[in-house]
């Protein structure tokens, strides 16, 4: 159980990190509106992920942080990809702040990395509560992270667009999604959005297969096609792999920065199918904005569960959607692994591919 606070409450930092995501705003009104109502809680906030913890950066989280926040995009406590574990001293610290500040518990809204450092602050004996986040939806440990309901969303509501302005021209549309080491964001997009063909890292395939069965879209009269690629695909062409990264180095959790694929990829399709097409990098487009109504309602319930989880004392652990029921999950279990696409999901796009077994998935 957790300590009181002088007014009965508990003292609860709250902190975002990693990439920004839609409903981050929202499960911090739930946390606050929820521990403020019901527990008497003292809230503080720390800007800009664990930089915030590492360096004592704080904000009071009182009601009037909160009010209006909801349908914002974004995160009023900012976010960074600050990883202190790769600092001197960095876990330390963390340690000081948050026994400086007497905090009852730590709740951090993140994805992968984010609660990898969480877990290690919990081995350390720091109570942490992890709130899933990302818009690959990646996590495992969770069935579904907020955010990428909304990214799903904006992805398909392009590709709805890219397809009349495809048919108008007669072209091949290469639409490019993140999803980093998965290919959520692009199957949910490319399932929704009707594309011919979807290209996701857990599958790598042949380019020839690909430009297969455009060919064979076009030769039954559909002189048109779209095709969903996801950041982290890659492609094998003659024998040796294409996959293609945006920028040299490495980021504080060891990620290379993705993105291009989607060019390549039109490339190499004009070059062998003479079909005239375009590329379109969806990028941080898909990451801004308002929260879809589903993912205000997730970020709300992870708020929740999470306020709930810091009473009951379940420290190192992470609140998840099981099913359709708010569950929690060790951290430990949650870090560290990638939760890829389910081969359930990849016979349902290939099921309606022109190519049967190509590896792609084709729809007039
Ligand atoms: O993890 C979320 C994500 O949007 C990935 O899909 C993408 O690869 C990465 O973040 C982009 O990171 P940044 O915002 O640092 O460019």
């Amino acid at each position: 159980m957790v300590t009181k606070s002088e007014n009965g409450g508990a003292r609860v930092g709250v902190l975002t990190g990693g990439g920004d995501c839609p409903g981050l705003n929202a499960v911090i009104r739930a946390i606050v509106r929820r521990g403020i109502f019901h527990y008497q809680d003292e809230m503080m906030g720390f800007l800009e992920g664990w930089r915030g913890v590492a360096e004592d950066d704080t904000v009071p989280l009182d009601l009037n942080a909160v009010a209006g926040i909801l349908p914002r995009g974004g995160t009023i406590l900012r976010t960074s990809r600050t990883n202190p574990i790769k600092h001197e001293g960095g876990i330390d610290r963390c340690l000081r702040t948050l026994a400086k500040h007497k905090l009852d518990a730590l709740i951090s809204i993140g994805g992968d990395d984010t609660q990898s450092v969480a877990q290690q602050l919990h081995a350390r004996g720091a109570p942490i509560v992890g709130v899933p986040k990302t818009i690959d939806n990646d996590l495992a440990g969770t069935d579904f992270c907020f955010g990428f309901d909304t990214a799903v969303s904006i992805a398909t509501e392009a590709i709805d667009r890219l397809h009349t302005t495809a048919e108008a021209h007669n072209r091949v549309i290469v639409v490019e999604v993140m999803g980093r080491d998965s290919g959520w964001i692009a199957m949910y997009s490319g399932i929704a959005g009707g594309a011919d063909v979807i290209l996701i890292p857990e599958r790598p395939v042949d380019i020839d297969d690909v430009t297969e069965t455009l060919k064979q879209r076009h030769h039954r009269g559909r002189y048109f096609s779209i095709v969903v690629v996801a950041e982290g695909a890659s492609l094998r062409a003659e024998h040796h792999e294409l996959a293609v990264t945006s920028a040299p180095g490495k980021d504080e959790f060891g990620h290379v920065r993705l993105g291009g694929i989607g060019n390549v990829l039109a490339r190499e399709i004009e070059q062998r199918t003479g079909f005239e097409t375009r590329a379109v990098v969806l990028g941080h487009i898909q990451r801004g904005g308002s929260p879809t109504a589903f993912d205000r309602v997730l970020a709300t319930r992870y708020g929740v569960g999470a306020i709930e989880m810091v009473h009951r004392g379940e420290f190192g652990r992470m609140v998840s959607l099981r099913g359709n029921k708010i569950v929690s999950v060790p951290l430990k279990d949650a870090v560290g692994r990638t939760r890829t696409v389910d081969d359930d999901l990849i016979n349902v796009a290939q099921a309606l591919s022109d190519r049967r077994g190509a590896g792609t998935r084709a729809a007039g």
